[in-house]
């Protein structure tokens, strides 16, 4: 079944939703079959396809080029693109056309945007423009040099006052849904029932209305990094690792190609050239 934002806000309260990222045709074909509700083209784009150290290169343009590729790979899963640093915070003419790329060009459904009270009234232009957007509180990886890490969000009373806060803002100007990242689990429970929409947690605990992956990190794909909050359901460089390493071997002692993997000439045309 197709996947909208309306199939998002009707979960609340009656099922859980499963995100995950993606940001190419073939592993979007996999994850889209599999059933998986919504995909992100997630600007973690930058760290694990592009090997980046954060992901504050990555441009509007990356983002559409993989969009592209990923809507082309989804039939039913709500596709929602990320707006890159710095793509939504100069003026609301500029927002609303580089979000206008990522549905235009790039055929997403949505997009998703870090903060709250910073950028509202982005997050409002969007929406009187008809695109849907996803907010994204907690740990914004946008945000890395002020944060000054990777670190756990909404520990301090303030912190937990201002997540609070923006996440009634963001419902309130309309968005769709919520990421929370890396907040304590009992921040992320008390944000999703103050809310009428769902919340998608990644490191935000088990009382989220969804959750959210970077596909590389559960299929153990990207070991630059592991947080804490990562399952990995696979290991699949391991896997790769041993596939590689079979090839390298076969090709090396001839066993492959064998001979179904080879073409065959008619015998009298050969003859002339022998
Ligand atoms: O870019 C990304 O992958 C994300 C998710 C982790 C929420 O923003
Ligand atoms: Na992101």
């Amino acid at each position: 079944m197709k996947k909208t934002v309306s199939t998002f806000k009707k979960a609340k309260n009656n099922q859980k939703l499963s995100m995950v990222t993606s940001y190419d045709y073939s592993m979007t074909k996999i994850l889209d079959q599999a059933g998986i509700d919504g995909i992100l083209v997630g600007d973690s784009l930058g760290m694990v396809a592009l090997g980046y150290e954060n992901t504050l290169s990555v441009t509007i343009e990356d983002m559409v080029h993989h969009t592209k590729a990923v809507a082309r790979g989804a039939k039913n899963a709500l596709i929602v693109s990320d707006m890159p640093f710095l793509s939504y915070h100069i003026n609301r003419e500029d927002t609303i056309k580089n979000a206008g790329r990522l549905i235009q060009e790039g055929n997403a459904h949505a997009v998703k945007v870090e903060g709250g009270r910073e950028i509202l009234d982005k997050v409002e232009a969007l929406i009187k423009a008809q695109i849907p957007v996803m907010g994204h509180l907690g740990l914004t990886p946008q945000s890395i040099n002020m944060f000054g890490g990777f670190k756990v969000q909404g520990k301090s009373k303030s912190q937990i006052e201002k997540l609070i806060e923006d996440a009634k803002l963001l419902e309130e100007i309309g968005v769709f849904a919520i990421v929370l990242e890396c907040i304590p689990e009992k921040i992320a429970k008390l944000i999703t029932e103050k809310l009428s929409i769902p919340t998608i947690g990644i490191g935000a605990g088990r009382y989220c209305d969804g959750q959210i992956l970077v596909v590389n990190d559960m299929l153990g794909m990207y070991s630059d990094f592991v947080p804490k909050f990562v399952k990995q359901y696979k290991n699949l460089k391991m896997d790769i690792e041993e596939a590689i390493q079979n090839y390298i071997e076969e090709i090396n002692n001839g066993s492959f190609p064998e001979e179904k993997h080879i073409f065959k000439i008619d015998e009298k045309i050969l003859d002339e050239f022998e």
